[in-house]
């Protein structure tokens, strides 16, 4: 399989930088971002879930409207919508879009947050109620016979699908890094989506998630294909990329304190999510890893989603990115800090480059 790229959909030009409180979407906006990502090749767009953000299925749709290869990945938790639906809506967004819906699952990795909408199971129940889900929509897919489930979880009788998915089923994500997510999405996904841990921590990863595909059964050539996660700070030369980094942590923790001390969120509280955990560990023992893997933006933010940098030169970014191919990764998601601008700027200057030096090992 070759190696993809992954961006994230921005309804409307609000970054973190630049918020626009309260900024509604902007279709304009949107569809430009999506072009783009089309234009200059990304393979993937993940179209985010909150519990107080916009509807991923109707941006999903949207999206697969205005562009022509670009896959649409539906950031999805089970507990917002019923497995039956869930199977339909995908596989409509599925056809809509000629075979280019991808579902990236969401167990669900805050207590406080599943409660707003109403979902009080634990994360134990929640992974076991979206190990039944994966299992409906697979079935779901497999075939338009009527069929019945009696689980934990749901239960219903003489389910029917007429709504069948363009090249027979719709690829499975799983998110996440605790025993669960690895157990679920090793024995369950197509795909298993990590952040950006520095080579070592990436590879006892996979292997734990190789190791739950194994002890399911599964062959070598059908373990869940790697997804890792970065933000990239690229510019011209890597003095400048570094100015740049400074200035994007700066900005982030809401202008440069006078006394020029770095400040940390000590007041707010340890993240539920192991994921998000690992992420302000791995900060605490140094600032840069590896080649250029940088944790001052995870410190800053307490590792709200996706939050590791990787600095430098476009060269530097791309040798980086092959690391991570070199572990396994077939996925890589990338996206920046001044949305549109950076996903123009990897279209030009890293994908290109990643996918050349590809294509040179083979041929040597
Ligand atoms: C690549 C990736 C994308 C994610 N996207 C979302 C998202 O859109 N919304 C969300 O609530 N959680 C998202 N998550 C969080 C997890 O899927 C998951 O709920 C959480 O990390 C589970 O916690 P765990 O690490 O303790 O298993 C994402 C995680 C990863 C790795």
């Amino acid at each position: 399989m070759p190696t993809e790229f992954i961006s994230v959909t921005f309804p409307n030009a609000s970054t973190e930088l630049v918020p626009i409180p309260n900024a509604s979407i902007d279709p304009d906006y949107l569809t430009r971002y999506a072009r783009s990502l089309d234009d200059y090749e990304f393979n993937y767009t993940l179209v985010p879930y909150g519990s107080s953000s916009y509807d991923p299925f109707t941006i999903g749709a949207t999206i697969a409207a205005v562009t022509k290869n670009l896959k649409v990945i539906i950031a999805l938790r089970p507990n917002t919508l019923p497995p039956t639906v869930a199977a339909k809506a995908l596989a409509t967004l599925d056809q809509l879009s000629r075979g280019r819906a991808v579902v990236h699952f969401i167990a669900g990795g805050s207590d406080a947050e599943q409660a707003k909408e109403g979902d009080f199971l634990n994360k134990e129940e929640r992974y076991g109620r979206l190990e039944e889900y994966i299992k409906i929509l697979r079935r779901a897919w497999e075939s338009a016979d009527p069929f019945d489930w009696d689980g934990k979880y749901y239960q219903f009788k003489q389910f029917s699908n007429q709504v069948r998915p363009v090249n027979g089923t719709i690829p499975v994500s799983v998110g996440g890094s605790s025993d669960e997510a690895y157990r679920i999405g090793g024995s369950l996904a197509d795909i298993f989506g990590l952040w950006g841990e520095p080579l070592k921590e990436t590879k006892e990863q996979i292997d734990r998630i190789y190791a739950e595909a194994k002890k399911a059964g599964r062959a070598d050539n059908d373990r869940p294909r790697i997804w890792v996660t970065f933000r990239p700070i690229v510019a011209e030369t890597e003095e400048l990329a570094w100015a740049k980094a400074h200035r994007t942590l700066d900005a982030l923790q809401g202008g440069k304190p006078a006394n020029g001390v770095t400040k940390t969120p000590t007041d707010t509280p340890q993240p539920q999510n192991v994921g998000s955990q690992r992420l302000l560990e791995i900060a605490s023992r140094g600032e840069v890893h590896d080649r250029a893997l940088w944790y001052p933006t995870v410190t800053a933010t307490n590792a709200r989603g996706a939050s590791t940098a990787l600095v430098g030169s476009p060269q530097t970014i791309v040798d980086s990115i092959l690391d991570y191919v070199d572990l396994g990764a077939e996925l890589i998601s990338i996206r920046g800090y001044d949305n549109l601008n950076d996903a123009i700027d990897y279209g030009r200057y890293v994908l290109p480059k990643v996918r050349e030096a590809l294509k040179d090992r083979e041929s040597h």
